[in-house]
């Protein structure tokens, strides 16, 4: 059994916090300006026809905003929200349920779209392009199809891995959008805007210190603030500044880069154990005891990112920073090696 680590409680969402601290408007959306401008004006010009809203496909990294974004682009078309996820759908018959209670105008919103069963999705292009669902009747001899028409709904889907995505259904998405890692400066935006609904008192010094360290990511910079809180609130004076979010950071073993106990070990194990790398996704989560999948969404994109890890044909292999980072030198002869 893998312990319990760190990061899976800043990553894991809470529902009540989040309920809290989510941005209800895009005024309140901090960060992501393209994506959150080119949807402003879909929107803008969708009310103004007195259209429904194209299909609209939300990709990236946990906890950068998706489910938030649906929930913003619904609340301003004045649209009801139906939300559901790729793997809850488990039958035609369940998809063909949400889509005929659909309401014009409605947004569907389908979480970890790339889950959809491959038969199921094939439901969605009709409905997608059309607004015409097909389905069977009967069986055996008697079996028939019939063609509902459906209200001009729109679809959002959100993926952490829109590599996995058919073709087919991604090109019946006119709108995709990417979410990316936030700046510092944008999640300290964001931890000042939650410490102000959450009445926790924090400067803009110690919430840069959170925000620096929160891997872009504004989920786990608002987990961050409440452990930080309880922090201050147990062995300080209940004020967040800099020193005193340092401190609570290094109790929770986040470090100056906001790598977590998971990414040293990932970097570790391809370093100590596979010799800087290649090596494969599969015993590279073995070696760690992570699932194969959450490498890959979770940890491996930030890592990529920072400049720790690339990922090659052959397999993952540590940068140079990586070896800086673990107090350890390439080996000669290593083709991560610089020296
Ligand atoms: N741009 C933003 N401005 C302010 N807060 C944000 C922003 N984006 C996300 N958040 C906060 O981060 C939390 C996580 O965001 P959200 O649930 O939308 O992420 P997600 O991309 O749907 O993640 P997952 O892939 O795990 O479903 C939200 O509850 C919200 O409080
Ligand atoms: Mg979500």
């Amino acid at each position: 059994m893998p312990e319990r680590m760190v990061s899976d409680v800043l990553t894991k969402p809470d529902a009540a916090l989040e309920m809290t601290l989510r941005p209800s408007l895009f005024s309140e959306f901090t960060g992501q300006a393209k994506v959150k401008e080119r949807i402003e004006i879909a929107v803008q010009a969708a009310k103004q026809r007195g259209e429904s809203l194209d299909h609209i496909l939300l990709n990236g990294p946990p906890g950068l905003g998706k489910t938030t974004l649906a929930n913003i682009i619904a609340k301003s078309m004045g649209a009801n929200l139906k939300s559901t996820s790729g793997p809850t759908i488990e039958k035609a018959g369940d998809l063909a349920g949400l889509l005929t209670n659909l309401e014009a105008g409605d947004v569907l919103f389908i979480d970890e779209i790339h889950r959809l069963q491959k038969t199921i999705e094939e439901y969605l292009y009709p409905a997608m392009e059309d607004f015409k669902l097909d389905i069977i009747i009967d069986q055996g001899p008697n079996a028939r199809s019939v063609r509902l028409n459906l209200p001009r709904f729109t679809l959002i889907g959100a993926t952490t891995r829109s590599g996995l995505l058919t073709a087919p259904l991604l090109s019946r998405f006119p709108m995709r959008e990417r979410l990316d890692y936030y700046q510092a400066d944008q999640l300290q935006t964001i931890l000042v805007r939650s410490g102000r609904l959450l009445n926790v008192e924090i400067d803009d010094a110690g919430a840069l210190e959170i925000a620096r360290r929160s891997r872009g990511t504004p989920r786990i910079a608002n987990n961050l603030l409440r452990r930080v809180r309880d922090y201050a609130q147990v062995r300080g004076d209940g004020r967040i500044n800099t020193a005193l979010a340092d401190k609570a950071l290094a109790m929770l073993e986040i470090d100056q880069n906001g790598l977590d106990e998971m990414d040293k070990r990932i970097l570790e194990a391809i370093i100590v154990k596979f010799g800087g790398g290649p090596v494969g996704l599969g015993s590279l989560a073995v070696a760690v005891g992570e699932e194969p999948d959450t490498l890959e969404e979770v940890y491996e994109p930030y890592l990529i990112m920072e400049g720790y890890l690339n990922r090659t044909s052959q397999g993952r292999v540590a940068t140079e920073l990586s070896f800086q980072k673990l107090g350890l030198k390439p080996r000669g002869g290593n083709q991560t090696s610089l020296l």
